[in-house]
């Protein structure tokens, strides 16, 4: 089962910064989580929420900040005083931090609260300029988001974001259409997720932190977990194997 790190290695670091990103990229792990949002003046910026309060210094939604504001907040002391010089990181600077290893990139498009117009295209058009296409996983909350990413480019990996427990979830997989399911962990235990498994379709899971429960996804057949602690998970699962 693959482990990806779930915003950066979050658990050991500030969530979403590239102090985060670079624990992520030296570890042997398939992959790594985060989330995107666009700044007022059309930047795709790394944060897993829509307004800032929680994890800088500063207050107010992304969408209302330009990346010149949003830069002048500190990202990392409410985690730690040593990280204090983090700062908010642009997409373009996390998938740099990842061009020169093997890990699966998903970005997850934080879409479902504010529309963010434009973003899909440009986060399409950023991942043909970096040639990452067979790298990425593009995941959402927002359906319609995965839905317009198909439309646009077909080739790229998406996954549907979902916390409850689906009725018939391969149905509802061709309705989007999408390549993968991103569930809430406790959901894939359910007997209705094994229709997808036994199709080999991608299931992944969040957020899992606790050893007995990546046990449990790993014997029921989950392609990977997203957890906070890559470096744990990657030590318990080698010693299970
Ligand atoms: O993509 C998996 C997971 O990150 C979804 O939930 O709220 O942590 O973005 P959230
Ligand atoms: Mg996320």
């Amino acid at each position: 089962m693959d482990i990806y790190a779930h915003r950066g290695s979050s658990g050991t670091h500030p969530e979403n910064t590239l102090a985060a990103f670079r624990e992520a990229a030296h570890l042997p792990i398939a992959g790594v989580e985060f989330d995107i949002h666009l700044t007022k003046d059309g930047e795709l910026v790394v944060i897993h929420d829509e307004s800032i309060h929680r994890t800088s210094n500063g207050s107010g939604f992304v969408k209302d900040l330009t990346l010149a504001e949003l830069k002048t907040y500190d990202f990392g002391s409410w985690f730690a005083p040593n990280f204090q010089d983090e700062r908010i990181p642009t997409l373009q600077e996390v998938l740099e931090c990842f061009s020169n290893t093997h890990h699966r990139l998903n970005i997850e498009l934080k879409s479902d609260i504010f529309p963010y117009d434009g973003m899909i295209e440009k986060v399409v058009d950023i991942i043909e300029a970096m040639q990452l296409h067979r790298r990425v996983i593009l995941s959402s909350f927002d359906h319609s988001a995965i839905q317009k990413v198909k439309q646009l480019a077909p080739h790229l990996e998406t996954a549907a974001l979902v916390m409850e427990v689906l009725v018939k979830p391969l149905d509802y997989m061709r309705t989007i259409p999408t390549d993968a399911l991103h569930l809430f962990f406790p959901t894939a235990l359910r007997p209705a997720i094994q229709e997808v498994l036994a199709e080999n379709i991608a299931v992944r899971t969040f957020t899992v932190n606790e050893e007995l429960y990546a046990l449990a996804l790993k014997n029921i057949g989950v392609q990977a977990i997203f957890t906070d602690y890559p470096e744990k998970m990657l030590t318990f699962l080698h010693a299970k194997s």
